[in-house]
């Protein structure tokens, strides 16, 4: 059985590919920067005598999406997890001032990505689990997937609609015995803000004086989820740093 994971080239994805890895299950990884799963893939299956399929894909783009999950048919047989994780948050502005090309980033990723894989991927884990596979789906949403803070506006958008996505899931999926949860992570310090400011030093500066969470933090959490006997679900887990009590209040020692 292996465990499909979207966004695995670097951050919470890496650090799920990593946890799973440890725990000797098969991997199947994607993301658009292939050099950096084949490097990660090396890693892992060096370390833990685990196999790793690498694969190069825009989860935006729809027709490669399709063509991909005909193509790797018989990996999809045996995908019991999948972790829908490949994200960002492109921007910060408010919503009069917004880049347009970053909204439709968003949307496209975030919400439209998300469905594409699932799209084609959990009909072969619905087969499974009615051949008695324990099959998961997580979604990573966010804490701004429940909380909007100033100049969030569309990144927000895009994951509320995990949170709503993900409930949907649970319902449609009602009696197949698939377990599906959200997980909303607070700060994590991984390449988000650099994605997100499109700077690295201000990049720096939105952990500065705070410890924030790792993408370990996360992919433990993730882990523990799907450790559950099969007839527990973990519908959603919130998970903040201690140094931070809301979406914008953050204690900084400086
Ligand atoms: N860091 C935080 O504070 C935080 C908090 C709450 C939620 N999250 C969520 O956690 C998830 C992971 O983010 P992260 O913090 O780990 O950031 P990250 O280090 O920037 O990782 C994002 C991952 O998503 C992949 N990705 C982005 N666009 C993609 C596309 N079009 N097709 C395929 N893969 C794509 C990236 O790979 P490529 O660039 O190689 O494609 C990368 O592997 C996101 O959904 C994010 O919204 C993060």
């Amino acid at each position: 059985m292996s465990v499909f994971i979207t966004g695995a080239s670097s951050g919470i994805g890496a650090g799920c590919a990593r946890a799973f890895a440890a725990t000797g299950r098969e991997l199947v990884l994607v993301a658009r920067r292939g050099e950096r799963l084949k490097t990660l893939a090396q890693e892992l299956e060096a370390a833990h005598e685990v196999k790793v399929h690498a694969f190069e894909l825009d989860v935006r783009n729809r027709k490669t999406v399709e063509e991909f999950v005909e193509r790797h048919r018989s990996l999809l047989t045996r995908v019991e997890i999948l972790v829908n994780n490949a994200g960002l948050a492109a921007g910060l502005s408010p919503l009069q001032e917004g880049s347009v090309d970053d909204w439709d980033q968003m949307i496209d990723t975030n919400l439209k990505g998300l469905l594409y894989v699932t799209r084609g991927v959990l009909p072969y884990m619905i087969e499974r689990a009615r051949q008695g596979g324990d099959c998961h789906v997580i979604n990573v949403g966010s804490v701004a997937g429940r909380w909007v803070y100033p100049n969030g506006n569309v990144y927000c958008g895009t994951k509320f609609g995990v949170r709503a996505i993900s409930e949907s899931m649970r319902v449609d999926l009602h009696g197949t015995g698939i377990r599906v949860t959200e997980i909303a992570p607070g700060m994590v310090e991984t390449e988000f803000s650099e994605v997100r400011l499109k700077d690295k030093t201000k990049a720096k500066t939105v952990y500065s004086g705070m410890q924030p969470l790792s993408a370990d933090d996360i992919a433990e959490a993730v882990l523990w989820c799907v450790k559950r006997p099969r007839h527990v679900n973990i519908q959603e887990i919130v998970v903040f740093p201690t140094a931070q009590s809301s979406v914008s209040l953050v204690a900084r020692k400086m």
